[in-house]
């Protein structure tokens, strides 16, 4: 067992739903073993400011339901000049911290990578980010709600959709990947979902759309669009469409994806990653994510972030398809 008196844990990068929970998870399980907790505020940010709170049991109570993050998120350009690691690492030792758990997407897991190397302060990642693009996890904590929350919206935009017979080209969140375009398409049952990792022809999606319209086989449809696309995909689609007499709609679902209360799944992903994440710190673990691989619990190095990109399962999409001939 390694001896460890004291951590910090921030939350970086895009909230995610699960973020508290998450928190909770670290926080009691290092009380359990005697470990002090500080919680930084705004993440990078508030570590270089020196902004942080000793965190108690209580300090996490009434959480594991509530969205966001109760110590407060930011994304930190700061942090990528080595001299402000520097900085962070001497706040840390002055404090007496002698570890650090970092929750956020791959920008905020590579920068605590970065940490570690640089200065030795030994640090853990939990993955944290609606868009489920981080390598060597299958999971993310906030992905599951985040794809419900999306879910809602495009089934209420189904009902009028199906009503007023139109079409509708639906944008939601992701980054550069199609990971939550996909699994939303797939769930809601998609006419149609466009993602950055395939190529997109604009004029054959218009003819496919106002062919099956004239068929009757199409009078309206849902098009998932992920944002990651080539700028501006959604309106030229919607451009073209139109060419083609028919008269889209664009919703743009937007940070809604980002908020509201953690399902159930994304509450027990980011309690056992929280808690899970202290006990591999204790079992001399360091400069590694917690994440999830086939069902199981498994540990990825942080330099794998950096090096790797998850790539979208092409059987997924092509299920997707199938599922609309
Ligand atoms: O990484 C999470 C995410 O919500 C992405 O899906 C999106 O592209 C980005 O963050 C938006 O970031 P911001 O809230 O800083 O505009």
């Amino acid at each position: 067992m390694r001896e460890i008196t004291s951590v910090a844990v921030l939350t970086s990068g895009g909230d995610s739903p699960g973020m508290n929970a998450a928190i909770r998870g670290v926080v009691r399980t290092a009380l359990s073993y005697g470990i002090t907790v500080f919680g930084i505020h705004r993440g990078f940010t508030g570590l270089l400011q020196n902004d942080m709170e000793l965190l108690s049991s209580a300090s996490v109570s009434n959480i594991v339901q509530r969205g966001g993050t109760f110590l407060k998120s930011a994304r930190c350009p700061e942090f990528h000049d080595p001299a402000c690691r520097k900085q962070a690492a001497k706040i840390l030792h002055t404090r007496n911290i002698e570890a650090l758990l970092v929750i956020g997407g791959d920008g905020s897991l590579t920068g605590a990578h970065l940490l570690e190397e640089e200065t030795g302060i030994p640090v853990i990642g939990l993955p944290g980010t609606i868009d489920n693009d981080i390598f060597g996890t299958e999971d993310t904590i906030g992905f599951d709600t985040a794809m419900n929350t999306a879910l809602d919206a495009i089934d209420r935009i189904r009902d009028t959709a199906d009503s007023h017979e139109r079409h509708f080209l639906v944008e939601v969140m992701g980054r550069n990947s199609g990971f939550l375009a996909t699994h939303v398409g797939i769930a809601a049952g998609a006419e149609m979902i466009l993602v950055p990792e395939y190529s997109v022809n604009i004029a054959e999606i218009a003819l496919q759309l106002a062919t099956s319209r004239k068929a009757g086989t199409g009078s309206s449809g849902i098009i998932v669009v992920a944002e990651g696309n080539e700028p501006d995909l959604t309106s030229k689609i919607a451009h073209e469409l139109q060419q083609h007499g028919l008269a889209p709609h664009i919703s743009i679902l937007g940070h809604i994806q980002r908020g509201g209360r953690p399902s159930g799944h994304d509450r027990v992903l980011a309690s056992c990653l929280g808690a899970v994440a202290i006990e591999y710190l204790l079992a001399g673990y360091s400069d590694i994510m917690v994440g999830v691989s086939n069902g199981e619990v498994v540990d990825i190095p942080l330099d794998d972030l950096i090096r790797y990109r998850k790539g979208l399962d092409p059987e997924l999409l092509k299920i997707a398809l199938q599922l609309h001939k």
